[in-house]
């Protein structure tokens, strides 16, 4: 059952809400461990990489509840771990951002280094600049790390490049040290703001996120506090997209038009209707061929790194030759082949891919090998001629909530085989 049966063609119509955001939970899940008391956080998708998460919150000692309503409760009044397990942590690379509040909670931690992953090398090393920052000191030992942060106080820290965990994880680290911290070209991703309104909820001080300076001011300790998260807007764009690629017309409740006005403006601009509610957005496509959009990935508020596989199967479709650059990782392009099969017209040159657009792709037998490729690969099947049968489902499973259900209220059809 780790497959999708779409039959693709036919214009999408209905509503669905949006889910909460993978991006935002998972560091506000780190965060919890730093609080000497309770953490609910609402709304919460139990998706697998938040289940993996939980996981390894409880291999730190956290008493973890996950309820059907999707309230997550966090209790850390006995945690006393300090390693991050590395089976866990190679099932999610981004665990690497709880370093930080381990040594803000207990001023010690381990950790296996993270690896590559489908998508790039993923390494940590302005991670570790920024604790050597804050006067943590670190140890390189088989395969992993050991971080003492006895004498862990405030410091000025420059990113070299405007990392979203980095950033994440050295607010966190920051949040219990002593004295005043500064992060400098830090990430302005919507999620960074979701975390510092969560540290300030635990009692920390916190100001800048959403800015590239961000501001933090040591405290002795944080306590609970309950938070829910903001709407999933890489889940908003892939709906968004899959509207655009099908023709039809579908609303999306509780989608932030403004995290999404990257993705908003490109699709405006090759004919697509975008319309921003006060709390919703509705999207029309005229299912005709759009004209082929040149797009650049960039840091926010560019066009998101995340949104850049399902784009690139909407430009498969779309009239005359265009070139997608992927800035951010490595290998975003590994789904490409896939796409070839269903008849698209892509060469990839590195972080390259120059798209030929063709009239309409046809279904074919197809595999994901990781998460929003594998969403791309979902979007290409449904306005694709025939039927398609989409294998590794399991990826897609890790960031996208009840995503066949959601599919097929909006008109999809859709089963899993
Ligand atoms: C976060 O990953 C997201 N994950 C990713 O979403 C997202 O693609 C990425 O930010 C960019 O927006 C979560 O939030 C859980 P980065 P992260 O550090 O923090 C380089 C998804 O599909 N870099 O901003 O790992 C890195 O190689 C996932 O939901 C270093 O060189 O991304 C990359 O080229 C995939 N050294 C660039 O920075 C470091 O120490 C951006 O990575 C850290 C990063």
């Amino acid at each position: 059952m780790d497959k999708y049966l779409i039959d693709g063609g036919g214009p999408l119509s209905g509503e669905i809400t949006v889910a909460r955001a993978k991006n935002a939970v998972l560091p506000l899940l780190a965060a919890a461990v730093m609080a000497e008391g309770s953490v609910a956080l609402h709304k919460c998708p139990p998706i697998a990489d938040v289940s993996n998460m939980l996981n390894i919150l409880r291999t730190l000692n956290c008493r973890v509840t996950h309820s059907k309503d999707l309230d997550i409760v966090i209790d850390a009044g006995e945690a006393d771990g300090e390693e991050i397990p590395a089976d866990l942590a190679r099932e999610l690379r981004s665990s690497i951002f709880l370093l930080g509040p381990i040594l803000g909670r207990f001023k010690r931690a381990r950790a296996a280094y993270p690896g590559g992953c489908d998508i790039g090398f993923r390494p940590i090393d302005l991670h570790l600049k920024g604790l050597r920052d804050l006067n943590v000191k670190i140890t390189e030992e088989y395969g992993g790390i050991v971080c003492d942060g006895r004498d862990m106080r405030g410091a000025e820290i420059l990113l070299e490049i405007p990392s979203v965990g980095a950033t994440e994880n050295l607010m966190m680290a920051a949040a219990l040290a002593l004295g005043s911290s500064v992060i400098r070209n830090a990430a302005k991703e919507p999620e960074i703001l979701d975390l510092q309104r969560l540290l300030n909820a635990m009692g920390g001080r916190v100001s800048g996120a959403g800015t590239s300076t961000i501001k933090i001011e040591g405290v002795a300790k944080l306590s609970g506090a309950e938070y829910t998260p903001m709407p999933d807007r890489i889940e908003a764009g892939t709906f968004m997209l899959a509207c655009a690629i099908a023709g039809g017309k579908i609303t999306l409740h509780e989608a932030n038009c403004e995290h999404l006005f990257p993705l908003t403006a490109k699709l405006r601009d090759s004919g697509v209707k975008v319309i921003c509610g006060e709390n919703s957005l509705t999207v029309i496509g005229e299912g005709r061929p759009l004209s082929c959009a040149a797009m650049e990935t960039q840091p926010y508020p560019g066009f998101p790194t995340d949104l850049q596989a399902p784009f690139l199967s909407l430009q498969a479709v779309s009239d005359g030759v265009c070139v997608i650059r992927e800035n951010l990782f490595e290998t975003r392009f590994k789904h490409v082949p896939e796409l070839v099969k269903m008849g698209a017209d892509i060469t990839v040159r590195d972080r390259t891919a120059v798209v030929r657009g063709v009239r309409s792709l046809r279904g074919a037998q197809v595999a994901a090998h990781e998460l929003r490729g594998g969403a791309a690969l979902t979007i290409a099947a449904i306005a694709a001629r025939g039927a398609t049968v989409l294998d590794g489902v399991r990826h897609i499973e890790r960031g996208y909530y009840r995503f066949e259900e959601r599919l097929s209220a909006l008109g999809v059809r859709i089963t899993r085989i």
